[in-house]
């Protein structure tokens, strides 16, 4: 696959040092490509209050649209597991929102190497909003 594997890579595993798990002890960092070819990056934030906790595929495509971007090309995670890392369900629904098909996941083990995958993939009969 043609992608910024390794950009994307060395922007999560940076996001990743500042991951605050201080309940799980598991970091996790991730980045998202926009279309226009920036790059943003997340880390997982927990809260005492378990459920407010959010992922670092989301705070990563939080900031790509604070940041005023809308289109996801690739998206990778990366956290300390040494099975390739899954986004969840809840991050899955965010990222469908702003993927542009066809948008790779690369989803990394510890050691940085990736299972590669797409959206479409991962998220089979995608909720959007339409009336
Ligand atoms: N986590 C992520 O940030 N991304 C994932 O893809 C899986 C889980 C975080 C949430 C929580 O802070 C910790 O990992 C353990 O679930």
């Amino acid at each position: 696959m043609a992608d910024k594997k390794e950009e994307l890579l060395a922007a999560a595993r940076k996001a990743r040092k500042n991951a605050y798990a201080p309940y799980s002890q598991f970091h996790v960092g991730a980045a998202v490509l926009g279309a226009g070819g920036r790059i943003f990056s997340g880390c997982n934030v927990e809260n005492a209050s378990f459920g407010l906790t959010c992922c670092a595929e989301r705070n990563a495509i939080f900031a790509m649209v604070a940041a005023g971007e809308r289109e996801i090309r690739e998206i990778l995670v990366i956290g300390e597991s040494e099975e390739f890392l899954p986004p969840c369900g809840a991050c899955r629904q965010v990222i469908a929102e702003f993927a542009t098909p066809p948008t790779v996941v690369h989803m990394c083990n510890r050691e940085g190497q990736s299972h590669d995958t797409t959206v479409a993939e991962l998220v089979p009969f995608i909720f959007h909003l339409k009336k």
